[in-house]
């Protein structure tokens, strides 16, 4: 069990999670979280946000019952970390991209961190949360509230593009994507039961194989990706 340093608010349904530990995860990992005993039965996957040499931080949305519960976590509660798990984002070459709408700007603050000279596309539906963190680590960063973030992405000014976010937005990405040279890979997300490849609630086909989010994603080459 790890101690909960702090779990702050920072938009609507928003919260911030930040734990004590040292954790080593790459870019795109997750981790499966729980603070509670019995109910719910399965652990949450949520993306490394942010790490420090002795915390891990978590951006998320309070979607339904789990992340409710971890809602409700105060500095000094204790909560089980499981992981890091998955693959993350390829290594960078070029010049890179990182494109986030909504809470699929979670995983890139770590992305930007790893390859601070990349540009950073934030889209939201309504109000910005976490770009602080953006603009402390990086001097390209473009927040669009309304409207696509997609819009704001030209392609060809980039060799790799880095993506998260609702299924949508990454489908049009990957369409923009298409004919320029530039290699998109997109951070998927699926039901998991287990996190490490033992349960197959997580299969999706990838490149006409059964592939599991949970161990060969969440990031897949989006030209692999059978939407
Ligand atoms: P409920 O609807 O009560 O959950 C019921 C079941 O459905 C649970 O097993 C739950 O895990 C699953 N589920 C519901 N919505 C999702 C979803 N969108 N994706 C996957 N499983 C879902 N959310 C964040 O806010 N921040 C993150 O950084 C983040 N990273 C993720 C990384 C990965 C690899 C995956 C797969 C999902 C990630 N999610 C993230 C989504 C997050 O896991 C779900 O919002 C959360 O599990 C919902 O749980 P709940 O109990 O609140 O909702
Ligand atoms: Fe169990 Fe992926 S979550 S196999």
């Amino acid at each position: 069990m790890a101690l909960v340093i702090q779990n702050v608010k920072l938009a609507h349904r928003i919260h911030r999670l930040t734990v004590q530990g040292s954790y080593s995860a790459r870019m795109g990992q997750f981790f499966m979280l729980r603070c509670w005993d019995t109910y719910p039965v399965l652990s949450r996957p949520i993306s490394v946000h942010n790490l420090t040499e002795d915390s891990v931080s978590f951006l998320y949305r309070v979607h339904g019952t789990g992340t409710w519960l971890l809602s409700a976590l105060q500095a000094g509660d204790k909560i089980q970390l499981e992981g890091p798990f998955g693959q993350g984002f390829p290594e960078p070459q070029g010049r890179t991209a990182l494109v986030g709408g909504g809470i699929g700007v979670a995983p890139l603050l770590l992305a930007a961190k790893e390859i601070p000279d990349a540009s950073v596309y934030l889209g939201y539906t309504s109000v910005p949360f976490g770009v602080t963190g953006f603009h402390e680590i990086s001097r390209n960063v473009t927040v669009k509230s309304g409207g696509t973030i997609v819009d704001a992405v030209d392609p060809s000014r980039y060799d790799k593009i880095f993506a998260c976010g609702p299924v949508a937005m990454l489908q049009a990405l990957a369409k923009k994507v298409e004919g320029t040279h530039a290699e998109l890979h997109v951070s998927i997300e699926k039901r998991m039961g287990c996190g490490i490849g033992a349960c197959n609630s997580c299969t999706l086909t990838s490149a006409g194989a059964s592939r599991k989010v949970c161990t060969d994603g969440p990031v897949f080459p989006a030209k692999e990706v059978n939407w």
